[in-house]
């Protein structure tokens, strides 16, 4: 893991001019401390695992978590995080669904005396008190490092996140560095760059088949997660192009995986989910009880720059899904192999 250097963080200055709760009115020691977690989304496979290692590493550190999870509406989630508020928590830490909308819900919780930690996508234009994610540049860097191994000219299409999602941008961002020197070359032309309405696969697939059936031409895809790599392929299938045009992905999603040791998708990113998780509830704990976090990093949100602990990504394809995801006990080798002839499969 590259790791930046560390710098020690004091939590209470961190709140910008947002009140903040007083020593006095810190959970007291004796007192059980009340994590809010509130998710904009269940979707992807990745955000069940990490409210549950989140609730367990927090449990673990003697807090409790009161969970929520709004199906992708932010409408609910602006009333869910508002029932946390409403409830007292001690903290809320937030997965926002549209990261600028979410402002509002750090500006609600400072003003009861409640700071927020933001998971995996920060939340934008605000006094945000911390966040932890991945290095999210590094991720689309990978991606678009990864398409280049294979095919390094020609006709690219950029399949990105949501919108609403600053991640969607970073990911963007970072792949955008690697292919531009040679977009400007003229060895690799953008013909389709779409993002994808609430990364939904469904979305994804209609994106790409609408460019496919006006004759569009691809040497390969930029996808910026495995639910969209799905769509993409599922597209790609129909013109009998899956496995000739390399795609890339992120999370290390079982079908991904399985995709990328049979051949349709080229790489993943993968994000280790229980350490960012773990990290996530004991930065979570130090806040509530008003401790100092150490920050390897900040990211600006377009209002301050905000302190940060961020994990860095891996690069997944064939050559080496036994060494890391399989290794790390992230999907099973039954699992990722089940439809790879026995004798094709490499040795457990
Ligand atoms: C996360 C990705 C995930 C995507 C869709 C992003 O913010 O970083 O891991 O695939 O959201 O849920």
């Amino acid at each position: 893991m590259v790791l930046l250097v560390l710098a020690l963080f004091l939590i209470g200055g961190c709140g910008g001019n947002a009140a903040t709760k007083t020593p006095t009115e810190s959970a007291p020691a004796s007192e059980k401390i009340v994590i809010g977690f509130s998710l904009g989304t269940l979707k992807e496979d990745r955000w069940q695992r990490d409210r549950d290692n989140f609730v367990a590493k927090a449990q673990a550190l003697g807090a409790e978590v009161v969970v929520e999870s709004a199906n992708a509406d932010p409408a609910v989630q602006t009333t869910q995080v508002g029932n946390l508020i409403a409830q007292g928590v001690d903290v809320l830490v937030i997965v926002p669904e549209d990261g600028e909308l979410a402002a509002s819900y750090v500006e609600k919780a400072h003003a009861a005396g409640i700071k927020v930690l933001a998971y995996d996508r920060i939340i934008k234009n605000s006094d945000l008190d911390l966040y932890v994610s991945f290095q999210n540049e590094k991720v689309g860097e990978l991606q678009a490092k990864g398409i280049l191994e294979l095919v390094n000219k020609g006709k690219f299409v950029y399949i990105g996140g949501a919108p609403t999602d600053n991640n969607a941008f970073q990911f963007k961002a970072g792949a955008m560095d690697v292919i531009q020197p040679k977009i400007d070359s003229g060895d690799i032309e953008l013909v389709f760059d779409k993002m994808t309405d609430e990364w939904k696969p469904a979305n994804a697939y209609a994106n790409m088949k609408s460019y496919l059936d006006t004759g569009g031409e691809v040497d390969a895809v930029i996808a910026a997660n495995d639910g969209t790599a799905g769509g993409v392929i599922q597209a790609l299938t129909e013109k009998g192009l899956a496995g000739k045009v390399p795609v890339s992905g992120q999370d290390a999603e079982l079908a991904a995986c399985q995709r990328i040791v049979e051949g349709t998708q080229t790489l993943t990113v993968f994000k280790n989910l229980k350490p960012l998780a773990e990290k996530g509830a004991e930065i979570a704990v130090a806040m509530a009880k008003g401790e100092q976090v150490a920050t390897n990093g900040k990211v600006n949100n377009g209002k301050i720059d905000v302190p940060s602990v961020l994990l860095d990504p891996v690069l997944v394809t064939k050559a080496n899904m036994m060494d890391t995801v399989i290794a790390l006990g992230f999907q099973s080798y039954d699992a990722v192999y089940q439809n790879v002839p026995a004798d094709q499969r490499p040795a457990q």
